[in-house]
């Protein structure tokens, strides 16, 4: 079956690919989660998004059976990943946050080794070997050890290895962090299609455009805890309306400019610094005409003026209470996908 991604919604009644209950994990005092349930229907992606130290690996390593949890439960396929872990390892594939590939063998040899270990048969695992790194643009590179890979090329020889034996469902951990925009985008396509030939899908992700543009729905995890759940669109709501900014241009009109805002609208953000200014513009277009009007009456000149609606950047800061870009960690920038 395939669905348009505007549409890929879950029939009612029909049990969650992926599910979890209370999962709790700690390590002596950390507590790396804290009860955090989970539903992912089949075909559909959902994306866990979260600062540094949220707790995303640690749900996907419990979930692929590379970690128990001390609390809680969980079934992928509907197998119990505690009770049976050898038979959910059959449905799933997993790309870990730092792409697990063998530095002395060759992509078509990695490949090929995965293959065998699934018991593909020594024909099978070559052909399926060849046909993966066609698809991700590795054809050229195949015959070369990958200690000459770079980062990108790694990561996309490690999510092809998570998809030699056709699992049904994938659990991706950060699959485009330290690619450059086109290498994110080609991630991107890749992991499209495979939702479109019906994989269901666990995404984790830094990125909030990412998970705007991949995930039916989002799980914000921070501290251990699902702090937030919807489609983009829901979190963006949450986070309230329209809001009309503009910038001046005069550094002398400040006050003045800051003064005519406040009449405009209510919950003001000012940045003095690059001269901008924010209120709520709950009357849409109509604010923005009201202040084009005032602004010009009162002679202050505009470098920019816009309505903007909230994004998920903003709705993560005020879940979160930090922007992404503050989470990200100078030594998590450091290891990425290189290691
Ligand atoms: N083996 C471990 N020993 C001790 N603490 C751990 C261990 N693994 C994880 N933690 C702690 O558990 C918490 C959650 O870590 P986790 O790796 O799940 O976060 P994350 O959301 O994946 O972060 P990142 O975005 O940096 O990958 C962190 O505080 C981390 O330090
Ligand atoms: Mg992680």
């Amino acid at each position: 079956m395939t669905y348009a991604t505007s549409s890929r919604r879950h029939e009612a009644g029909t049990a969650p690919v992926i599910q979890a209950r209370g999962l709790t994990k700690r390590y002596g005092k950390v507590v790396a989660l804290d009860g955090v349930d989970l539903d992912v229907h089949a075909g559909t992606v959902l994306g866990l998004l979260g600062p540094n130290g949220a707790g995303k690996t640690t749900i996907v390593r419990i979930l692929a059976t590379l970690l128990a949890a001390d609390e809680g439960a969980a079934t992928v396929a509907g197998i119990d990943v505690r009770a049976d872990p050898r038979e959910v390892r059959r449905h799933i594939g997993l790309s870990g946050q730092y792409a697990a590939v063998d530095e002395y063998l060759t992509g078509f040899e990695n490949l090929d080794m995965i293959g065998r270990l699934y018991h593909l048969g020594k024909a099978h695992s070559r052909s399926r070997a060849r046909e993966l790194l066609a698809q991700f643009d590795l054809e050229d590179a195949g015959d070369r050890p990958t200690r000459t890979y770079s980062g990108g090329m790694r990561r996309r020889l490690d999510l092809a290895g998570a998809l030699v034996a056709h699992p049904p469902v994938l659990f991706l951990d950060e699959p485009t962090t330290g690619l450059d925009p086109r290498g994110r985008i080609q991630m991107w396509d890749v992991i499209r299609s495979l939702v479109a030939e019906g994989t269901t899908l666990l995404l984790t992700t830094q990125y909030l455009e990412e998970a705007d543009v991949l995930a039916d729905e989002i799980v914000v995890i921070d501290h251990g805890k699902a702090i937030a759940r919807g489609t983009a669109d829901q979190l963006k709501l949450q986070v309230g309306g329209e809001r009309l900014e503009v910038t001046i241009r005069d550094r002398e009109r400040l006050a003045d400019a800051e003064e005519l805002m406040s009449r405009l609208g209510t919950s003001p953000q000012n940045d003095l610094e690059r001269r901008t200014f924010a209120v709520s513009a709950d009357l849409g277009v109509a604010t923005l005409t009201a202040a084009l009007h005032a602004f010009e009456g009162a002679g202050i000149e505009l470098d920019d003026v816009g309505l903007r609606r909230p994004t998920l950047d903003d709705a993560f800061l005020t879940l979160t209470g930090r922007t992404t870009e503050e989470t990200v960690a100078p030594e998590d920038v450091k290891g990425g996908a290189e290691r």
